[in-house]
């Protein structure tokens, strides 16, 4: 049996990377991209989504999503690491699709209702729509299969402030209504992204492999290697979303713990993830460590291939 996956994506350089991946990976059916705010607008984020699908020929459904937090003010994109429209240096190219008439939380919704048990849904951007599909039809809670986010930090740092991660720093109480529903979440955070890293090596290994796909993201990434250079002195970029897919194909690299979670949601410390101390929330499962050679590893194979897997999807 395939996952069966909607991905709920800003994309974003790594947000590219792991959709990439995910669309290489015949273990995988991407039933839909779902878009959010948080590397780029919201509107990039769809245009960028559905620019994927159709780079891979990978026909699968992209439905807008929302376009500001719940509650607090919007942030501005994160151009800095992405670059202005989402892919670095690469120029913004309009997509021939169009995107779905649902918004992001209805497909979401709809789609766990006609799969009862069967939709993993994998955030690696702000949870807004998430939050939003949880108002819009609280059933989806038993609907959905699973819920794995890139998002967060446990016994780590943040990157955006000391205390938070920018997918959940961006909308923190929409993060904190996912943590407090019933349903069966994992939180991939720094505490594993961060160890799981690429260099611009790895990246034109890619380029010589499947110079289709692998081309693209060796040439987005070079924009993402100059932000994580100017951070920590090396020229090696972190594997954030690829790691949220990753741990849902490949569970047995990363070891979990579980605990109940909560977002803190002003102040200072905004966007924390923390332990929940009361009883009255499910646990999350929380990844803690990663064989992150063997991660690497895996990207690296999947995306190689990803050329062979277009043309495959192309000859029908
Ligand atoms: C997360 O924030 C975004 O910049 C990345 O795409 C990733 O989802 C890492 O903190
Ligand atoms: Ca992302």
């Amino acid at each position: 049996m395939k996952h069966k996956i909607i991905i709920d994506t800003d994309p974003g350089i790594d947000d590219a990377m792991a959709i990439h991946m995910a669309f290489a990976d015949e273990r995988i059916d991407v039933v839909g991209l779902t878009s959010i705010f948080g590397n780029v607008t919201t509107d990039r984020s769809t245009r960028n989504a559905l620019r994927l699908a159709e780079m891979a020929h990978y026909p699968t459904i992209i439905a807008p999503g929302e376009a500001t937090p719940l509650i607090r003010k919007p942030e501005p994109p994160a151009d800095f690491v992405h670059g202005a429209e989402g892919f670095g240096r690469v120029p913004a190219a309009s997509p021939l699709g169009t995107a779905d008439r649902r918004s992001a939380a209805q497909f979401l919704c709809e789609s766990c209702a006609a799969a009862p048990g069967e939709i993993t849904i994998c955030a690696v951007g702000p949870l807004t729509n998430l939050a939003v599909a949880l108002s819009l039809d609280p059933q989806i809670v038993h609907n959905v299969k699973t819920i794995v986010i890139m998002g967060g930090s446990f016994a780590y740092h943040g990157n955006v402030t000391n205390y938070a991660e920018a997918n959940i720093w961006n909308d923190p109480d929409a993060a904190d209504r996912v943590f407090a529903a019933d349903w069966d979440v994992t939180m991939v955070g720094l505490d594993v992204t961060e160890r799981t890293q690429c260099t611009p090596d790895d990246f034109a290994f890619l380029s010589s492999r499947s110079p289709h796909i692998g081309g693209f993201l060796n040439e987005a990434s070079n924009f993402y290697f100059d932000f994580h250079q100017s951070k920590t002195g090396i020229r090696s970029c972190f594997m954030h979303d690829p790691s949220a897919i990753l741990a849902i194909t490949d569970a047995h690299l990363f070891g979990f713990e579980m605990v109940s979670m909560a977002v803190v949601c002003q102040g200072e410390e905004i966007g924390r993830t923390r332990l929940y101390k009361e009883q009255d929330r499910r646990p999350v499962k929380v990844a803690m460590s990663v064989d992150n050679l063997a991660a690497r590893e895996k990207f690296l194979g999947l995306v190689a291939n990803a050329d062979s897997i277009v043309e495959k999807r192309k000859a029908g």
